[in-house]
């Protein structure tokens, strides 16, 4: 199994949402409650989960732009500290309009000088080559582009520091359905021509599928099933995943932000509940459910596959 080049630990993150007159916080968002996993090195993992789980939070930690409330983020010794860049879901947001191109592309690595100019403008004409762009473009501005180019140019500009782990973030859905498999197949191929690490964050459960090795469920700020993508889709052992994955009728249809049919409104998580998460929505709860449940491995699978849930192994909810 490839080594693991960063791991969360037992990583919380609360924001304050209310204050006193003092500025003292008075009540607090559970982003993240308790994240435990391990990336490893080369794969592509998935994360899915509905709008407001967490996986924005996630990948800033992962980033480090987010300090944990809790836990703590480390990394291979033998590898050193990786370098983990991201590309954002909708690459007209996430490109400075003022900026032409070749300063895009460099802004990791920017040196200001004139006498750098030559170096930063050789080196962008070596990223627009690796995505894609013709190096003629180099002098324009993002306006100037199509969506599925302006993705070029973001993951370009992640590309320019050399990093070990990319983090995608819905990297395909602001696309249209023909370049979405384009900016895949780019994907790909970099991760080959690199040895990328993907953090591949998104709804679309045919996109996750077609490109993660492993996916991780998200619940509430915490991951609830956490597998080998073959296994996760073909044996769901979470209520949690069953309903995600049963409200996707037909593969390649897109799970929308905050639509999820037949799952009931995410409950605000200011008050966490005391046992398992899930336990207001699930069909399968029974004695036991009240106590908090940990990811742990199914024993009896290989490759690993861990799930938050002690009745993982029920096929269907207890007659009530
Ligand atoms: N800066 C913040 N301040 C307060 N609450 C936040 C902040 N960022 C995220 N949250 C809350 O944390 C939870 C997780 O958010 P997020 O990580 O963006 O989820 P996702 O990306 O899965 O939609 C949500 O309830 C959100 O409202
Ligand atoms: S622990 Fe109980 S409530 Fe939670 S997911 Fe499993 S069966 Fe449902
Ligand atoms: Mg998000």
């Amino acid at each position: 199994m490839p080594e693991a080049i960063l791991r969360l630990d037992d990583i919380h993150v609360h924001f304050p949402v209310k204050r006193n007159w003092r500025g003292k916080a008075r009540a607090w968002a559970h982003a993240l409650n308790g994240v435990d996993l391990a990336v490893r090195r080369g794969e592509t993992l998935g994360v899915v989960g509905e709008s407001g789980c967490g996986k924005t939070t996630l990948a800033q930690v992962l980033m480090g732009l987010q300090h944990p409330t809790h836990g703590q983020l480390r990394w291979n010794n033998d590898l050193g500290q990786p370098n983990v860049q991201i590309v954002f879901q909708d690459p007209q947001s996430s490109l400075d309009p003022r900026l032409p191109v070749w300063k895009i592309m460099t802004e990791p690595v920017y040196v200001k000088g004139k006498a750098q100019e030559p170096a930063m403008r050789a080196l962008a004409a070596r990223l627009a080559e690796q995505v894609g762009l013709s190096p003629d473009y180099l002098n324009r501005y993002p306006h100037e582009f199509s969506g599925g180019q302006r993705q070029r140019i973001a993951i370009a500009r992640a590309l320019a520091s050399d990093p070990d782990v990319i983090v995608l973030d819905e990297p395909t859905s602001a696309l249209d359905i023909s370049v979405q498999a384009q900016i895949i197949n780019l994907l790909f191929k970099l991760q080959r021509e690199h040895q990328l690490t993907y953090i591949l964050i998104s709804h679309n459960v045919s996109v996750i599928r077609h490109m993660s090795n492993r996916i991780a469920v998200m619940y509430l700020g915490q991951i609830v099933e956490l597998g080998d993508t073959a296994n996760v889709l073909a044996r769901q052992r979470h209520p949690y995943t069953r309903l995600l994955l049963d409200a996707v009728p037909v593969l390649g249809s897109v799970l929308p932000e905050n639509a999820v049919q037949a799952i009931p409104e995410l409950p605000g998580n200011r008050v966490l509940p005391g046992g398992c998460f899930f336990l207001d929505r699930c069909a399968f709860r029974t004695q036991g459910c009240e106590h908090r449940q940990l990811l742990k491995p199914i024993p009896e699978e290989t490759p690993a596959h861990s799930v938050r849930c002690h009745r993982y192994d029920h096929d269907e909810p207890d007659e009530k």
